[in-house]
């Protein structure tokens, strides 16, 4: 009797064991779940869709075609890469790759002898979305990099968080000190880092941001300017799996502790808690971004 109570609780406890098992793959699971913003996956489909075996990937690789004059001789005429035209509307990008050729180029596009395809059928419109928040963001890393390696003179004074002139330093310092080469335009996320514990470097824009900064607080993120390790999540019981990956993931983050100023690095927490607020960017909001920050170019030239 006592013998068979004691094999129906040793089942109850395997039972109960495995249950625990279960919930806590599942738990670590939707943990790593990855968070992506729409330029991040609009990468990812332009790879996937073929984009680049028409577009190239630089201007140092065109692909060739051939357009037809009106004596019916053929020309060569290479394919513009996604960004030397400087195509920096969402609506018009938007156009193009959902119908193949805005209404009003469709004629001169015929005369060309490979043609752009239309996508709308193959993808929704927030795919269409995300390839053009894409476009937009490389277009935005491409015009700002020659403002950062120009050199501009800084501010005299920290501007006040919040208006466009915090934003246009603020930017300034941030992509000068690789932060966006490693947290992706804008911080939205998504460089791939293999064994990281997510498979990518987290951007700023999103709840990565808010678990690994304990919600957003300012002397924690200054604590990973200043070290490039967090602090909060490498502590508690938690904490020696977060060093582990940490320790082992293909790229760590530098300390910036000597590398900037006190100044620098609370206008950079300021940034930060900017860029988290904002969110993640859509084609409209990178058209925008791209606006704000560009303009600056245009009025210190001038
Ligand atoms: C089969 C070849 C091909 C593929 C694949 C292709 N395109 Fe195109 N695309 C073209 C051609 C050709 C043009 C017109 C170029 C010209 O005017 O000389 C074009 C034009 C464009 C333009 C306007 C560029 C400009 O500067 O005027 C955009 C934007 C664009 N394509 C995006 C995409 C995206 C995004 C993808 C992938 C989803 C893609 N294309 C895939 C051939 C292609
Ligand atoms: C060489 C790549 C690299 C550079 C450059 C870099 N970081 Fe990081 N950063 C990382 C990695 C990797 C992590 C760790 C993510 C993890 O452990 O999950 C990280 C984490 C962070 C975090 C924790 C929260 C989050 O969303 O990732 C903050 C905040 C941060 N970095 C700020 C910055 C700032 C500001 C700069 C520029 C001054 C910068 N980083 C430059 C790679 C980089």
């Amino acid at each position: 009797m006592s013998d068979r109570r004691g094999a129906i609780s040793a089942r109850l406890l395997w039972v109960l064991g495995g249950l625990v098992l279960v919930a806590g793959a599942a738990a670590a699971v939707l943990e790593r779940r990855g968070e992506f913003s729409p330029a991040v996956r609009g990468e990812r489909l332009a790879s996937e869709a073929g984009c680049f075996a028409c577009h190239g990937t630089g201007e140092e690789n065109h692909r060739g075609n051939f357009r037809q004059l009106a004596s019916g001789a053929w020309r060569p005429k290479a394919i513009p890469t996604l960004w030397e035209n400087g195509l920096d509307r969402a609506e018009v990008l938007k156009d193009w790759i959902a119908n193949g050729a805005p209404a009003a180029e469709a004629e001169a596009h015929r005369r060309l002898f490979i043609q752009m395809p239309a996508y709308s059928g193959f993808y929704d419109a927030r795919q269409i979305d995300d390839l053009a928040a894409w476009i937009l963001a490389e277009q935005l890393g491409r015009t700002l990099l020659a403002t950062a390696s120009a050199g501009r003179e800084k501010p005299a004074a920290t501007p006040q968080p919040g208006t466009l002139e915090f934003r246009r330093a603020a930017d300034r310092l941030a992509r000068e000190h690789g932060c966006f080469s490693c947290h992706g335009e804008q911080g939205q996320g998504g460089v791939r880092n293999p064994a990281a514990f997510k498979g990518y470097i987290p951007g700023f824009f999103g709840r990565d941001f808010l678990a690994l900064t304990a919600g957003g607080d300012r002397d924690e993120i200054l604590h990973w300017i200043d070290t490039g390790r967090g602090r909060h999540i490498e502590s508690g019981w938690l904490g020696r799996l977060a060093k582990h990956f940490g320790d082992s993931q293909a790229i760590g983050m530098p300390g910036y502790r000597e590398r900037l100023t006190d100044a620098e690095k609370q206008m950079l927490v300021d940034y930060l808690l900017l860029l988290n607020a904002d969110g993640p960017l859509d084609a409209a909001a990178f058209e925008k971004r791209l606006r704000d920050l560009s303009a600056d170019d245009a009025s210190a030239d001038s």
